[in-house]
């Protein structure tokens, strides 16, 4: 297994790149199996998790092609609408072939998704609005088998909590139901809008996407379509907030900066300066001091859960208490004992971590666990004095392209030994 070496305290400076999004890619890549015809997707990350959903599509009998970042898929023949246990284990967000399979091919059968690091993660409530629909489905050695011999009839459903690929999977469905389907408590990510954009270029009706509510009519077919995905907000947040805490100055290019108000507003009130530079390009300058700041993740637009980790590494070298509260994941806060093992103060209470800065960290062997954990110890370790190894970076690989290149490229003493 890949470790990485890092030596910590060099700024980092320059331009860094960013790659289109893990989470836009891997909806829109299920959304190909709802068209005999070819879709093209560009900007797509060369990621673990990608990489497994790629292999996921061709085991269900679609047609995948890798060219650099662009991935062409021919769903033409579906003879085998399945999700097996062996992918599903590695990747929960398989269950975004759910509702696709049951549009297209009137059967899924998907593995339920064992525990994550970060929390339970069912998917009852996929599985309730695809029912809602008109599936029948049941559950048995630890898969669910949806079944919609007749097709899928369109009808409001109304989200218990907002899920994003739970907004997806059923966005996805309800583009081949017959009539109109109504998703109330929708989830307004960024990338639900992205995959709702690809969906209408293969002839989709949709209106909403990016609300709480949206409207699909659906269609008797959709067809092939080529879209580039956008940019990830997350990848793009986390080497911000690495330019913060080195205290360098970094242009990130490449970005869209409306996917990223509330850090951008949270840095700016931790004494980070952060300019707009033009539309796909965010200026990071740290400032000489670092004030303690308050987050608590939220559904988007709140601040993002996926960032949590990586602004709590931040906080510890900012003077003062900060509150760092977890709504969204009854689980995330794994990072914290690893950043304690470097010297940071930090004590959970619940869904609240309270960190206490500056402390100065030290070096270590630390161990990932889940990816964006990892990613703040990354960030811990290019401000820790000394050597830090992180061991089990298939973690961080599964969502972050090439991060130890970029990183170097921009003056980090990061190195991947494998
Ligand atoms: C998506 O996961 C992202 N993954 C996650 O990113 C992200 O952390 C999460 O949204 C929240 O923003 C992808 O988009 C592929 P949810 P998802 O359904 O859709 C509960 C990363 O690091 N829930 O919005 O799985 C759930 O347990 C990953 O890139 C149910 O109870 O998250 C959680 O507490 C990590 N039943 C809450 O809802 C369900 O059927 C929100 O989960 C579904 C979800």
């Amino acid at each position: 297994m890949d470790r990485f070496l890092i030596r910590g305290g060099q700024r980092l400076t320059g331009t860094i790149p960013t790659s289109g999004s893990k989470n836009a890619a891997l909806p829109a890549l299920a959304a190909c199996l709802l068209t005999a015809d070819p879709v093209t997707l560009e900007g797509i990350p060369n990621v673990r998790d990608i990489n497994t959903m790629e292999r996921l599509l061709a085991h269900t009998g679609a047609i995948v092609q890798r060219d650099g970042n662009s991935v062409t898929v021919a769903a033409t023949n579906l003879d085998r609408p399945e999700a097996p246990y062996d992918v599903v284990k590695t990747m929960r967000a398989s269950s975004l072939v759910l509702g696709p399979l049951v549009a297209r091919a009137k059967v899924a059968r998907v593995s339920m998704p064992g525990g994550c690091a970060i929390g339970a993660r069912p998917i009852n409530l996929h599985v309730t609005a695809l029912e809602a629909l008109g599936a029948t489905t049941h559950q048995d050695h630890g898969y669910i088998e949806a079944r919609a011999p007749k097709g899928l009839q369109g009808k409001l459903v109304t989200f218990d909590k907002i899920t994003v690929t739970g907004t997806e999977d059923l966005m996805m469905a309800a583009t081949l139901a017959n009539g109109e389907t109504i998703i109330e408590n929708a989830a307004r990510e960024p990338e639900v809008e992205d995959v709702a954009n690809l969906l209408t270029k293969m002839g989709a009706k949709i209106s909403g996407a990016g609300t709480s509510t949206i409207r699909i009519q659906g269609v008797a077919r959709l067809h092939g379509a080529t879209h580039r995905i956008i940019p990830d907000r997350i990848e793009a947040g986390t080497f911000m907030i690495a330019c913060a805490i080195t205290g360098g100055e970094v242009r990130i290019a490449g970005c869209q900066p409306a996917h990223l108000g509330a850090l951008i507003a949270k840095l700016r009130q931790a004494g980070v300066t952060v300019e707009e530079e033009n539309a796909d390009t965010l200026l990071v300058r740290a400032g000489d001091t670092l004030r303690s700041t308050d987050i608590t993740t939220e559904e988007h637009p709140g601040f993002a859960t996926d960032l949590q980790a990586q602004f709590m590494a931040l906080m510890t070298q900012a003077t003062g208490i900060s509150f760092v509260k977890e709504n969204i994941f009854e689980n995330r806060f794994m990072h914290a004992p690893e950043l304690t093992r470097m010297g940071a103060n930090i004590r959970i209470d619940g869904r609240q971590a309270i960190v206490a800065g500056p402390t100065q960290l030290s070096g270590a062997q630390v161990m990932a666990t889940d990816l964006r954990a990892s990613a703040s110890l990354v960030l811990a370790a290019l401000v820790a004095k000394g050597e830090t190894t992180i061991d089990r970076v298939y973690h961080i690989d599964r969502g972050y392209e090439r991060i130890e290149e970029k990183l170097q490229a921009a003056g980090a003493d990061i190195t991947r030994i494998s």
